[in-house]
């Protein structure tokens, strides 16, 4: 018998919620381990968050945070323009839509609160990422050394 070969195969209908981050999730924004070093920014970050001046997004699928886009209210808050950092999804879930649902939400909540534009900045060698925003309707408007800055209008 080949056991390599599939012995069942199915789909599962998973419920995926967007919602922002509360107290209870910070531990689970770890992602068991790989982001335990960041854990006093995400910490800090949630605090902004109760200050009125960040928005944590989180992608809730059945009850565990699989994908986040944080967005700085704050940075560049006379230029009325939101600036996104720390978007990734679950490695074993990319690719199907979570980050564009992400980006789509960020764009809607900042319109909602009068901002005009939202900027972020892509690493050069993150081209996978940067294909994904220009199909989003971003323009690179300038760089740093390692990134490119990218923006859009609402
Ligand atoms: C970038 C990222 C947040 C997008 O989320 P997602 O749920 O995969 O996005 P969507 O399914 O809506 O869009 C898929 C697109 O994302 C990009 N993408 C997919 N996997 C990626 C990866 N490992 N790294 C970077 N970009 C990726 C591709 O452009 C892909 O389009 P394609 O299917 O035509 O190749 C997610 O892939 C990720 O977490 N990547 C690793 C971390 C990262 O690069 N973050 C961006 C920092 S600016």
């Amino acid at each position: 018998m080949a056991e390599q070969e599939p012995l069942d195969s199915f789909s599962l209908p998973v419920p995926v919620t967007l919602r922002l981050c509360r107290e209870a999730d910070l531990p689970a924004l770890e992602w068991y381990g790989e982001y335990t070093h960041d854990r006093e920014i995400i910490r800090a970050t949630f605090e902004a968050q109760e200050r009125g001046d960040m928005l944590m997004l989180l992608a809730d699928l059945n009850g565990f945070p699989v994908g986040q886009l944080w967005i700085n209210l704050a940075l560049k808050r006379e230029e009325r323009t939101g600036c996104l950092w720390a978007g990734r999804v679950f490695p074993w879930l990319r690719s199907l839509g979570l980050g564009s649902r992400l980006f789509a939400l960020a764009e809607r909540l900042l319109r909602e609160r009068g901002y005009a534009g939202v900027e972020f900045g892509v690493e050069k060698d993150n081209p996978d990422a940067r294909r994904l925003y220009e199909r989003l309707g971003y323009r690179v408007i300038g760089s740093i050394p390692t990134e490119w800055i990218m923006r859009k209008d609402l």
